[in-house]
């Protein structure tokens, strides 16, 4: 399968944030960068980095619910820090559900700092009515 038809796909799967436009928009503009973790030919997850002027921001990050919790995330992570860095980024940030438990274990765990909440950000995930507030999170690079 084409790669940018995988690139969809683990996003459908893993509802990680991003649009299927916003994913064609990165693969065709050199400011931002996907990575993605791949088992034979198969897309199992994949990150979206963005540069901005000083910062980089990790747009998405998502892996196939089957596949989660083998340390995929975490490779992924690490490659998208890897990235910013060699943009010479001074900061890599991001926006979480607050509720979104694994995730912000995940990027606490890779030494992310929260930075502040943005109250009522996301509408409520799984349809349910109200919304959601987003913890901003960034880690400093060198
Ligand atoms: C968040 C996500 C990318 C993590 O990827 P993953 O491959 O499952 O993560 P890893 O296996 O590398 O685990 C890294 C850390 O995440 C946390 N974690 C992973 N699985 C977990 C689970 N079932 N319960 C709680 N924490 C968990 C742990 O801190 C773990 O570290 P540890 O195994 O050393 O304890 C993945 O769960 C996912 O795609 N979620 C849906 C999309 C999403 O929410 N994206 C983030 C918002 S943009």
């Amino acid at each position: 399968m084409e790669h940018r038809a995988q690139l969809h796909d683990v996003e459908a799967a893993a509802h990680s944030g991003a649009s299927p436009q916003q994913l064609d928009e990165a693969l065709a503009d050199g400011q931002a960068w996907v990575v993605g973790d791949w088992q034979e030919a198969a897309l199992e997850g994949y990150a979206l980095v963005a540069k901005l002027p000083f910062d980089a921001e990790l747009q998405a990050i998502g892996v196939l619910p089957a596949r989660q919790g083998q340390g995929i995330g975490q490779r992924l992570l690490n490659e998208a820090v890897a990235v910013a860095k060699r943009w010479q980024a001074e900061r890599l940030l991001l926006e979480v559900r607050a509720g979104n438990q694994r995730a912000i274990a995940l990027y606490r765990q890779a030494g992310f700092e929260e930075d502040g909440c943005r109250k009522g950000y996301y509408p409520a995930a799984n349809g349910a009515t109200g919304r959601e507030d987003a913890l901003l999170m960034s880690l400093k690079l060198d």
